[in-house]
């Protein structure tokens, strides 16, 4: 006789997305906990990613109509109920047995989008295949590294499309990993029994050319350039998206390039750290681009007003790391679910009290200006 396992209830006393992550360190191990939780280096930019959004004053407005208001969107042009995505973030099968397949139900559940890294941890076709007929789901995307084995690469490129993935997100701003002090504290090794799993069976890369030891040997010395960006796009099909943009430079070449959007990252503070806070460049990104390109943003986003903050800064819409695997540590797919439901409901929240029936009214004028 089949057994139909107990659904995973919301502990007691979690209402925030603060309140998943205290739990979340109750639940995962301390290799785990400094994996998904920590930062590169001093962890500067992993701080301020979030207390610059805290920083943002919003301004009130009263006696607005607000009837028949909403959130909902448009994503390189296809209706989305909420400007939220949950971000690409490896190896979820270390936070729960069920992975990024439960995020994705979730994902799909709530209507928001789901973005897949490369290195997930269940097969991209079996995500896909789970959500693609969901109804109301919101865009699904897959996360691509860039390989050494560029042959390997068009071949993820290809399934991905096959699969139904509906965009690349191509992450720029990872050649080498941070200086993860963290994570080495706490000798942290990916598990046995979980890996990669779409990068299975790719050749391992060559030995280091020069010999020497280097940061720029190894897999630095074959990471991809802006040219090899021109032949990805020449070979697929799919709108491609830049993850990692912070530079006003990079963005312009982005827009003149012709990518269907950007996302302002640092990664979650995991790469460069000191690099400015997401918040704070955003506003230079969205001048950059001239408005023909999609921008969306990430890093620290914890709270509804967050999300607002990032819509009146010009974001299209934001992406949500830590907070889904938090989430999904304490109690699987309805834990990243209750993430995305209280994000809503917050963001919903905020519009009210700041006079906004749409987020076209999420304009800049939302934002308390101190002069
Ligand atoms: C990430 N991130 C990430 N990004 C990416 O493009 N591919 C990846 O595989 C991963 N993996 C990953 C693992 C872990 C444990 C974390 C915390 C993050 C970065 C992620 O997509 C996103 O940019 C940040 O997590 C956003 O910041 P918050 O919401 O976590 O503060
Ligand atoms: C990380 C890599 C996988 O941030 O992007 O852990």
């Amino acid at each position: 006789m089949n057994t139909v396992p107990a659904l995973a209830h919301i502990p007691p006393g979690i209402v925030s997305l603060a309140d998943h992550e205290a739990h979340a360190r109750t639940v995962l191990d301390a290799k785990a906990w400094a994996y998904f939780s920590g930062g590169a280096g001093d962890e500067t930019t992993l701080r301020a990613n979030r207390s610059s959004w805290d920083a943002l004053s919003l301004h009130p407005r009263v006696l607005q109509p607000l009837a028949g208001g909403h959130c909902r969107t448009t994503l390189l042009g296809r209706p989305l109920d909420l400007p939220i995505l949950v971000a690409p973030v490896a190896y979820q099968r270390i936070a729960h047995p069920d992975g990024e397949l439960a995020t994705a139900y979730a994902a799909a559940a709530q209507n928001t989008g789901f973005v897949l890294s490369t290195q997930a941890s269940v097969a991209m076709e079996t995500i896909a295949n789970a959500v693609l007929n969901e109804p109301g789901r919101g865009p699904l995307w897959f996360q691509l590294y860039i390989q050494h084995d560029r042959g390997f690469t068009y071949e993820l490129v290809k399934r991905a499309e096959l699969a139904g993935y509906e965009a690349l997100v191509v992450t720029v701003d990872a050649p080498s990993s941070g200086v993860r002090d963290r994570e080495r504290r706490a000798g942290f090794k990916v598990p046995p029994g979980i890996s990669a799993v779409n990068l299975a069976g790719m050749p391992p890369p060559p030995i280091a050319r020069t010999g020497t030891d280097s940061a720029f040997d190894g897999a630095v010395a074959l990471a991809p350039t802006w040219e090899d960006l021109a032949q990805l796009q020449a070979r697929t099909r799919l709108p491609i998206l830049l993850k990692g943009i912070l530079h006003e430079d990079d963005a312009r070449q982005a827009s003149a390039m012709g990518f269907a959007g950007v996302i302002v990252s640092n990664h979650g503070g995991r790469t460069l750290d000191t690099a400015p806070a997401t918040s704070v460049v955003l506003p230079r990104i969205v001048d950059a681009m001239g408005g023909q390109t999609a921008v969306l943003v990430d890093g620290g986003i914890r709270r509804g007003t967050d999300v607002l903050k990032a819509i009146a800064l010009g974001a299209q819409a934001v992406l949500v790391g830590r907070p889904c695997v938090f989430g999904l540590a304490n109690a699987g797919a309805v834990g990243v679910a209750h993430v995305l439901r209280l994000l809503r409901d917050e963001l919903e929240i905020a519009m009210v009290q700041c006079g906004c029936a749409t987020l076209a009214q999420v304009t800049p004028r939302v934002l308390f200006k101190n002069n």
